[in-house]
């Protein structure tokens, strides 16, 4: 129904509505209030009437909040929303009872009771915080934002800018679609959207100046999908994933690939001309967007020094000799299905599976709640190796730690939170268990999570 602006045939220029910056959170001794609640915002095209939402503080995205490496963040998170919820932050290295997972960590946040989040913020990064409860609906429906936590020696660039990619299903009417827990969706790719925001805007724009140095924060809160991204006007280099910096930037690929809760930082200067456009481009089936646009006016032009690493946050060294060791074999969905597999302690067929909207199956259970997939010790080393025998794609999040992948010839990738795997993939992670707790370990894709496709790790 919605259509958005074709990148190659941008006739119309970007309406030059600059963003304000959002008033970010500052870090005081008082604690804030972070209130759920139904909000409008007219986030369809123009000629649709305003959505209705649940956003955080009112706004879409949330507001962005900026904290200091070594920070506390203190919020007092009030639901009223008529659904119980609670807050992921997700990427954090924090405490268990923080971590906002109903059932597992915490209670869930009852309508109209008020939740006191405190934790500390040990690394720097791109980080993002979004409701853990009926997720499919209540990410869906506007309740995420960015948490940004900075270096005390951060990079200088003339502009730190956060992209908040989403994609939301809105009906005829404009308002977001129902039902929200389709079996279709749910045994397939996920909720995929039909309007692709950036901070809830479909043609999101930002001026900046020739030869500017950005730092961009590209985080993915979509329910599930997979962002292809392309650059046009910027020379930029990947300095950080998933939070985490690179311990020596790469050149950004020709495409840059972000699935559900992934986030890339890039160092990128601007190299289109005067009155030109830079854009960040999403490359679906049928062609290329702008997903942002960035108007250039006359600048500097300046060379710029080579782009350096950015600070290291604290390292758990990975030993992989003597790890403790796992495997987790995803299976399910359509197209393959599930002939039967542990669901609430009892056996139960597939038919039956479905019937109560189970689809996925780790290990041959379905949304393991009681036992852990593994246990380890303070401080030992994990492996788990896993395999997607299903036809779709899953992004696997592991909560409160961050992993490497150990490659195909031994050596360990960059340290990630959530690994996308494809179809028929094999792919193994290694990571210290350096956070004591119970942590979740699920498929990102919202839709495949209330279907079955979590677990978790326990560290004792
Ligand atoms: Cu982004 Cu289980 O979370
Ligand atoms: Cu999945």
């Amino acid at each position: 129904m919605l259509t958005r602006r074709r990148f190659l045939t941008r006739a119309t220029a970007a309406s030059a509505a600059v963003l304000a910056p959002r008033a970010g959170l500052a870090q005081d001794d008082a604690p804030r209030v972070l209130r759920a609640a139904a909000s409008r915002a007219q986030i369809a095209p123009p000629g649709y009437p305003e959505t209705a939402l649940w956003t955080f503080d009112g706004s879409l995205p949330g507001p962005e909040l900026r904290f200091m490496q070594g920070d506390r963040l203190r919020l007092d998170v009030v639901n009223d929303i008529p659904q119980p919820t609670s807050v992921h932050w997700h990427g954090i290295r924090i405490d268990n009872a923080m971590d906002g997972v109903p059932g597992l960590t915490q209670r869930p946040i009852a309508p109209g009771e008020t939740f006191a989040y405190d934790f500390a913020l040990p690394d720097a990064g791109t980080y993002w915080y979004h409701s853990h409860a009926q997720s499919v609906e209540q990410v869906e429906r506007g309740l995420y934002g960015p948490l940004i936590v900075e270096e005390p020696d951060a990079p200088e660039v003339d502009a730190d800018i956060v992209l908040l990619l989403d994609d939301i299903r809105l009906d005829q009417g404009g308002e977001v679609a129902e039902p929200f827990d389709s079996g279709f969706d749910r045994s397939h790719a996920g909720r995929i959207g039909n309007v692709v925001l950036t901070n809830g805007q479909t043609a999101f724009s930002q001026e900046v100046r020739q030869g500017d140095r950005l730092r961009l924060r590209l985080i993915n809160a979509a329910n599930a999908r997979i962002f292809e991204l392309g650059l046009q006007g910027l020379d930029a280099m990947v300095v950080a994933l998933d939070g985490m910096p690179l311990a020596a930037p790469e050149p950004a690929a020709e495409r840059l690939v972000l699935a559900p809760a992934q986030r890339i930082d890039l160092i990128a200067d601007v190299i289109a001309g005067n009155g030109e456009d830079a854009f960040v481009i999403h490359y679906d089936r049928d062609g290329g967007y702008a997903q942002a646009t960035f108007p250039v006016s006359a600048g500097t032009a300046a060379a710029r020094a080579p782009v350096s690493a950015l600070p290291p946050n604290p390292d758990f060294p990975i030993t992989l000799a003597g790890a403790r060791t796992a495997t987790l074999l995803m299976e399910g969905g359509a197209m393959r299905g599930l002939s039967g597999a542990m669901f609430n302690g009892e056996r139960r067929d597939g038919r039956s599976l479905a019937e109560a909207g189970m689809f996925w199956a780790l290990n041959g259970v379905v949304g393991r709640t009681v036992t852990p997939l593994i246990e380890a010790a303070l401080g030992e080393t994990v492996r788990i190796g896993m395999a997607n025998d299903t036809a779709f794609a899953h992004a696997m999040h592991l909560h409160g730690m961050h992993f490497s992948e150990v490659r195909a010839d031994g050596s360990l990738g960059p340290l990630r939170d959530t690994l996308l795997m494809a179809p028929g993939e094999t792919r193994e992670i290694a990571f210290t268990a350096h956070n004591p707790g119970d942590w979740l370990l699920h498929c990102h894709m919202l839709s495949h999570h209330a279907a079955g496709m979590g677990t978790f790790v326990r560290v004792t």
